[in-house]
């Protein structure tokens, strides 16, 4: 089995001589099957004008597709990011559609789709990731009809009624229903996906198959995981305990709530620090027993929408330290700016308290990061219900993340958590994190595409299982 992997970015750094693996999930999965089949990822990489020629980072062949600063805009920061982004998520921002937005989607989805097509040898799989690639499977089904071809969506999939609003939602379907497999999150939007498609188009369903034309297409839940193993590892160095003993120190004796997210509209992150607020209102001891850590990694910071979330959520940083700041404590910490590794798994380390509490989220894998760093198998996870990661973190306190009250009773109740409740509740966690890794997730949906390497072997992607 030959695999190709075609996303919207190459997982990969610039350093100053090369090109360096940048960590993730997805990657951390696939390069031993990427290396033993001499596979190939395509993708942006992450600079504007002409690409580098095809290089090898970390055994991994990288053919870098080209975007101009035109492109970026309009296919990028536009129908992907404008468009589709806040429209699957709920719409908790009204989407914009514009044509010459989507002409650039359709011309930059065509280029990947050509690159995929020279660069996949004779009956290879190809494996598309995410909303900026919506159209890629039908087009490359086009120019490749050897190929076997999966789609996976990071993100979630939008009911109908919101989905219907997009001017070209008939051509987004086609584009998908392209591959032999299609993953989703949750079930709920492989389902949605499947009612979509029979509202849309000519397409008869039977059980998680949709049969369109000749072809018949797999539409299936596919929740992603994490690399459990390599957290536990990474988070046991010695170089990591001095830095949570460090950092607890600098903190001072009291609760460490901790938020960790891309600065992003759907992460919730001001909603959380106003339910922050609400519970220094009613039991205001917190204010000094406690600290609320938020660190916001910059992200697409040339939309207007993602400059005035960092105002808004700035302002209110500043208005509830001013209010209940004390001479030695200021309640709190916030930082704008992307972490080094080995300071992030502290901070998981170091926290009493993890907030995730996104209004819409396909998944959300910082909660299952905070959970895999729990060595000690304590600390509570605060969790939106409408994560995904709900699904797979039920020992999490969920919360309805458009209910300040109802997020502050979860602080409070987290606060006070007696360490046995804490420890039954981690331990259930953590036994399933182990259990379904990034690496069984990728086996199987690998298999279901039908590249068949899950029949063979047991765990083709991490031996060590
Ligand atoms: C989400 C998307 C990914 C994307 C990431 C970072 O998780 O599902 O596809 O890569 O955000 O966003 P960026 O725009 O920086 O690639």
């Amino acid at each position: 089995m030959s695999l190709t992997v075609v996303a919207n970015r190459l997982p990969v750094e610039r350093l100053d001589d090369g090109w360096a693996v940048s960590p993730g999930g997805l990657v951390t999965a696939l390069r031993p099957v990427l290396r033993e089949s001499e596979g190939t990822w395509i993708g942006w990489s992450g600079e504007a004008g002409d690409a580098p020629e095809p290089f090898s980072a970390d055994g991994i062949r990288m053919v870098a597709v080209p975007l101009d600063e035109t492109e970026l805009e309009h296919y990028y920061e536009g129908f992907s990011n404008s468009t589709l982004w806040p429209l699957y998520h709920d719409r908790i921002r009204p989407p914009e559609f514009h044509r010459h937005w989507w002409r650039a989607y359709s011309a930059v989805n065509r280029r990947f789709a050509q690159a995929a097509a020279r660069h996949t040898p004779h009956d290879g799989t190809v494996w598309v990731h995410d909303y900026h690639l919506s159209l890629v499977p039908n087009m490359l089904r086009s120019l490749r009809p050897d190929l076997r071809i999966g789609f996976f969506l990071h993100i979630p999939f939008p009911p109908l009624e919101l989905f219907a609003q997009l001017p070209w939602r008939e051509d987004i379907m086609v584009g998908m229903l392209g591959a032999d497999a299609i993953g989703f999150q949750s079930v709920g939007g492989a389902r949605i996906f499947r009612r979509t498609a029979r509202h849309f188009l000519d397409v008869s369903l039977r059980g998680k198959t949709v049969r369109y034309g000749e072809r018949s297409v797999r539409v299936e839940p596919q929740p992603i995981a994490i690399d459990t193993g390599a957290f536990v590892a990474q988070a046991s160095t010695a170089e990591v305990d001095r830095r949570t003993a460090e950092l607890r120190a600098e903190l001072g004796d009291r609760k460490v709530l901790l938020g960790v997210d891309r600065l992003d509209y759907t992460k919730g992150i001001r909603t959380r620090l106003r339910a922050f607020e609400t519970l220094l209102d009613r039991e205001p001891e917190w204010a000094r027993d406690a600290v609320f850590v938020q660190i916001a990694v910059p992200s697409r910071a040339n939309i207007g929408l993602y400059r005035e979330m960092r105002e808004a959520i700035e302002s209110t940083i500043g208005r509830i330290n001013g209010r209940y700041s004390s001479s030695t404590h200021v309640p709190v910490h916030y930082h704008y700016a992307s972490m080094e590794f080995t300071e992030l798994l502290a901070h998981y380390r170091a926290a009493d308290v993890m907030v995730v509490t996104p209004p819409r989220d396909g998944m959300n894998l910082v909660a299952m990061e905070f959970c895999a760093c729990r060595l000690q198998d304590d600390g509570v996870l605060v969790l939106s219900e409408l994560a995904g990661a709900a699904h797979q973190l039920r020992q999490s306190l969920l919360v309805n993340p458009y209910d300040l009250d109802g997020i502050a009773d979860a602080y409070g109740r987290a606060l006070r958590m007696p360490l046995d409740e804490q420890r039954r509740r981690m331990r259930s966690m953590r036994a399933r994190l182990r259990r379904r890794d990034v690496h069984v997730w990728a086996r199987d949906a690998l298999a279901t595409i039908g590249a068949g390497t899950g029949a063979r072997s047991p765990n083709p992607a991490d031996g060590s299982q």
